[in-house]
């Protein structure tokens, strides 16, 4: 919560008083602001200090605040998802450019346990996974998170692969799973993880999960999904990795 005073325009200059109005302006609520106090009998010259003063306690709080979430982003999630959410390593998902409510819904289903998390060696030697990750944050942290990477762009992987086989997964895609993974999943606002340009060893992990029943997926997902064979699923695999480009 951030405090933020100006002088009101009423500012009755005559009498050599004016108002200070207290606003409060909740950040991360976004919707919440209002007037928490006014004191209209103050003198000017205490007034406009305490305006200027309060306004610029607000506007350093907010602009450290926000620096510190990035720093914190960037060595916390960076160490794994790589810088601005570009993963560098092939069984770690990409986030930079996801929408900010599809990661926290993805986050929630690792608290769920719909899915569960694989554990990852830092190259300190240290093992890790989302779900320790999540642990140590609090909720409103892991929104600041979610709204970082929602800024970020989302840079599609180069990786090789088959364009034949691209296509045959396309023409899966769109009759199956574009619906909700719009335009080869790659809209942010269709609000799920993105796929065009994902890396394959991920994708592939993810498909096997659904497989085998370690990852759950929403009954709407799972009777297009179970329609699928081997070769399709493997197509679709490499419609993704292509990222539409075939
Ligand atoms: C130790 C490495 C590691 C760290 C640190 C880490 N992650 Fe992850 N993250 C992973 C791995 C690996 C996966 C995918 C596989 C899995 O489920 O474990 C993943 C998956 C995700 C997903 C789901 C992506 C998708 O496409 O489904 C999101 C969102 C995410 N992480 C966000 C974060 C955020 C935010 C942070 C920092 C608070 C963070 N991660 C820190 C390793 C890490
Ligand atoms: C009715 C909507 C819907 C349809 C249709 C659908 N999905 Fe999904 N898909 C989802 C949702 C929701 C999630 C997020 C699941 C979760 O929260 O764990 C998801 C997640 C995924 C993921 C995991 C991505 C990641 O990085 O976390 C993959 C892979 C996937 N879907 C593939 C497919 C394929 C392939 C099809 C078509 C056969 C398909 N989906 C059809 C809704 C759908």
């Amino acid at each position: 919560m951030f405090f933020a005073a100006y002088l009101d325009s009423t500012d009755n200059f005559k009498n050599g008083e004016s108002t200070l109005v207290v606003a409060f302006r909740i950040v991360a609520g976004r919707s919440n602001s209002g007037v928490i106090a006014c004191y209209p009998t103050l003198p000017r010259m205490l007034t406009r200090f305490f305006a200027v003063t309060l306004l610029s306690f607000w506007s350093q709080a907010t602009l450290a605040d926000s620096e510190k979430i990035v720093e914190i982003a960037e060595s916390e999630c960076g160490v794994c998802h790589g810088e601005k959410g570009v993963s560098e390593k092939p069984l770690i998902p990409s986030i930079g450019g996801f929408s900010e409510s599809a990661i926290l819904d993805l986050l929630t289903t690792y608290e769920n346990d719909f899915r569960k998390a694989r554990r990852v060696t830092l190259d300190d030697g240290t093992e890790t996974d989302m779900i320790e990750v999540i642990e140590a944050f609090s909720q409103s942290e892991l929104e600041a998170f979610a709204l970082y990477y929602s800024q970020q762009t989302w840079m599609p992987i180069e990786q090789a692969y088959d364009r034949e086989v691209a296509a045959e997964g396309a023409k899966l895609h769109k009759v199956k799973c574009n619906k909700c993974h719009i335009n080869g999943g790659s809209v942010p606002e269709s609000d799920h993880a993105l796929m065009a340009g994902q890396w394959r060893d991920y994708l592939k992990g993810e498909f096997k999960n659904f497989d085998d029943g370690s990852r759950r997926m929403s009954s709407k997902m799972q009777q297009k999904y179970e329609t699928l064979n081997a070769e399709g699923k493997q197509a679709i695999i490499e419609f993704y990795v292509s990222a539409g480009d075939f």
